[in-house]
């Protein structure tokens, strides 16, 4: 026996060898493996494998060669080489013995463009900290780092002949509350928060970034997104506010954020050229980043100085009046031999000179539409999709940061290009970008936890060929990447394990049904993970889920009243956080609404049993913008009740209030209403500033007749109301957000969670 185990454990490695498959990412075009091995002499590196010079090959493209004799990598240029060695390093990484299996790998990149926008303006992130990324971005082949340099929030490059930009520019005042949430700052008030990269810092930068291909693009944001540097130089903002403070923004800015640079005045453009002067001796590329995104025009259309240039100039509009402003500041650059960029509100002006374009908004479409319309080159990294700020899994689990979901899978899978593209605008799109915006990052384990592991996907998605991504591929991929990322001290999220939940009233999933219930009460949970590679294990008696509990392989359908609790397993050990979902129970549990008015489309959450969290965005509310909420819920037989509250969250500084009435009624048939009760909330808990939950207790009445609205209606408790089968909830939308509020002046939202009929 002992000689057995001797005689296979000599034969294994050899074995073993035979079926290396190597997981590279991002995914190479093409691996053809062979026979046999090269046996790795000791302090072999990739860097000594021998370059073939083939100058027939493209600029990115390699030819990486594994026989017994020697590596080899084809490449026309070092840049070709230089990812040959990438791939070549996983390789090593990947390999247990000291040998590399004959293979031959011919690969090049889709897209040319392959970037990521770093935001080091609302969060400065250390030099040190950048470098670290630009190590991890070239080993993904990434070429391009986008440095978001400037904005409302701060100024962080050193500017010689403007020192106050980063003297004041460069910072903040403190407020220790989320992005949101901060308030404007008073004059007089200490700065201590921010930072910039001094020009030499900056230099360092783009050599590091230089040897490892990937090059640079610094944007000096224009005409808006400009508080900082005009909280440094005041005059150069339109002369429409007096001698109004203006301080560097420590949050959104509210009406500040409409403060821009005047575009009448000629020593703006003196300003912004002289900058731009610094900025081209810092950054060589060739391309200059002009920003151009959400400029808010109402000081434009006020001021004497602009108003004077449109009648001079023939300008119709403000909008047209940005597109001079840019056309500008793009004939400053090429005549200084460099390119404009610009985020796709640019297009809106109309611009006559060449720029490229980020398509940003949404999913890009305004890039789109320009590309179609002008032949313009652009690069896509839409906000649904590449905006790293996202959240990156189920929002139960994830720190508090803005809107909806944009998940690892969602970064893998998407495809710009659309259907209906020509071959021309195939040609145009220069490739796509993830965006890491850094609102709610205040350290760089933040920036790293929302980079990684997405920015992998991304660089995957921007190399691979199209339609030749394969998720779970990519997964085994990614896993051999990750022990090599974290060796290099680099965080990432695990939030790919964790599980999302859908729970819906039994007899309701998909379409709404006719109002005759067949199994009232009961709940259906759907649970998913967008790891294929794991098991879901769950539990509905309150026990923590392990590795032998119940395998979800359908939706499970429970009673209310009970807590389920599920984890990600594989290998017999759990890999995601244990998602617990208490299903409250209550009359109204279970039932199902009779039609969905909702203007997200969510109105079943609020018979599922289940409350949301703080983050309306959760899927557990049910929202409606801008109208009052007015819906039904049908108990399924008559059905003596006393109370019925509704769940809501407010939080103004995200656009979020409570109802400024709740008003009840209930029928027996369906048709006829009788006002049962109703309550008026208070305008400091309409408003309240923070994500605050409040459950609205309304009190009822007697509901026993068909006859109308009761005369009066008692202040406190109330009579039992019977015999209600249907119970219509009217929710009165608020006023605007008052001034006052960061976002004062905007329409609210209002968000419920769930209907609670007692
Ligand atoms: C942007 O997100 N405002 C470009
Ligand atoms: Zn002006």
């Amino acid at each position: 026996m002992k000689r057995i185990v001797l005689i296979l454990s000599v034969l294994l490695p050899t074995f073993c060898l035979a079926q290396q498959v190597y997981h590279i990412i991002p995914q190479p075009k093409q691996i053809v493996y062979g026979e046999g091995a090269f046996h790795l002499p000791k302090h072999w590196t990739p860097s000594k494998a021998k370059w073939l010079k083939d100058p027939t090959m493209a600029d990115e493209a390699y030819r990486l060669s594994v026989t017994e004799r020697d590596v080899t990598i084809s490449a026309s240029t070092q840049r070709g080489l230089f990812y040959g060695q990438q791939t070549l390093r996983q390789m090593v990484n990947q390999s247990d013995s000291q040998s590399l299996r004959c293979l031959n790998i011919s690969d090049e990149p889709r897209f040319a463009y392959r970037g990521l926008m770093l935001d080091v303006v609302r969060y400065f992130i250390p030099k040190d900290e950048v470098l670290r990324i630009i190590d991890i971005a070239a080993q993904l082949k990434l070429n391009n780092l986008h440095l978001h340099l400037t904005d409302d929030n701060g100024w962080r490059m050193e500017i010689k002949k403007y020192p106050k930009l980063t003297q004041i520019g460069a910072w903040r005042v403190e407020r220790n509350t989320l992005f949101p949430n901060r308030e404007n700052p008073r004059e007089g008030e200490p700065t201590p928060i921010g930072g910039f990269y001094t020009q030499k810092e900056l230099r360092d930068i783009v050599a590091y970034a230089k040897k490892r291909h990937v090059r640079v693009i610094p944007e000096i944001e224009m005409p808006a997104h400009s508080v900082a540097a005009i909280a440094s130089y005041p005059e150069m903002t339109c002369p429409v506010m007096g001698n109004r403070f203006i301080g560097v923004l420590p949050g959104i800015g509210g009406k500040d954020a409409s403060i821009i640079y005047c575009a009448g005045n000629e020593r703006v453009y003196s300003f912004l050229q002289d900058i731009l002067d610094e900025v081209m001796s810092v950054f060589p590329s060739e391309y200059i980043h002009l920003g151009g995104d959400e400029a808010e025009k109402s000081h434009w259309k006020a001021c004497p100085l602009c108003q004077n240039l449109m009648r001079q100039q023939g300008i119709a509009d403000e909008e047209q009046l940005q597109g001079w402003f840019m056309d500008r500041m793009i004939r400053y650059l090429n005549a200084k031999g460099r390119k404009a960029m610009g985020w796709d509100e640019v297009t809106l002006g109309r611009p006559k000179e060449d720029i490229t374009i980020f398509g940003w908004q949404g999913l890009g479409q305004a890039a789109v539409r320009d590309a179609r319309e002008t032949g313009r080159k652009f690069i896509l990294t839409p906000a649904r999709k590449l905006y790293l700020i996202r959240y990156q899994g189920p929002q139960w689990f994830e720190p508090y940061t803005y809107f909806g979901n944009n998940t690892l899978h969602d970064v893998y899978s998407y495809e710009p290009v659309g259907n209906d593209w020509t071959p021309q605008m195939e040609q145009q799109l220069q490739g796509i970008q993830a965006s890491l915006w850094t609102e709610f990052c205040q350290s760089a384990a933040d920036v790293e936890y929302l980079l990684f592991p997405r920015l992998i996907a991304l660089a995957d998605n921007a190399w691979r060929a199209r339609g030749s991504g394969q998720w779970p591929a990519f997964l085994e991929a990614l896993d051999a990447f990750l022990p090599h990322l974290e060796e290099q001290g680099m965080g990432y999220a695990r939030s790919m394990y964790n599980i999302s939940h859908v729970v819906t009233p039994a007899d309701c999933v998909g379409e709404f049904r006719s109002p005759i219930l067949l199994c009232r009460g009961k709940l259906v949970t759907e649970l998913a993970c967008e790891r294929p590679d794991v098991e879901i294990r769950y539990t509905v008696n309150g026990d923590e889920p392990t590795d032998t509990s119940p395998l979800y392989c359908q939706p499970v359908t429970t009673e209310p009243g009970i807590t389920l609790k599920a984890a990600t397993f594989r290998d017999g050990r759990q890999q995601g956080q244990t998602l617990i979902l208490p299903l409250v129970d209550n009359k109204a549990t279970g039932c199902s609404i009779l039609k969905d008015t909702s203007t997200n489309g969510l109105a079943l959450r609020l018979t599922n049993g289940l409350h949301g969290s703080l983050r309306h965005s959760d899927f557990e509310w049910a929202g409606w913008y801008a109208t009052d909420a007015d819906f039904v819920v049908d108990l399924g037989s008559p059905t003596p009740i006393h109370s019925v509250t509704l769940g809501a969250i407010a939080n103004a500084n995200m656009t979020v209030a409570l109802p400024r009435e709740v008003c009840v009624y209930g029928s027996s048939d369906g048709e006829q209403f009788t006002l049962l009760g109703s309550k008026t909330l208070d305008e400091t808990d309409i408003f309240a500033r923070e994500a605050t939950r409040k459950d609205i207790v309304i009190p009822l009445v007697g509901a026993d007749s068909t006859t109308g609205l009761p005369e009066s209606l008692p202040e406190q408790t109330s009579p039992t109301a019977d015999k209600v089968r249907h119970i219509r909830v009217q929710a009165l939308h608020p006023s605007n957000i008052p001034d006052g509020f960061i976002r004062g002046g905007q329409s609210p939202w209002m968000y419920f969670d769930e209907v609670i009929v007692e």
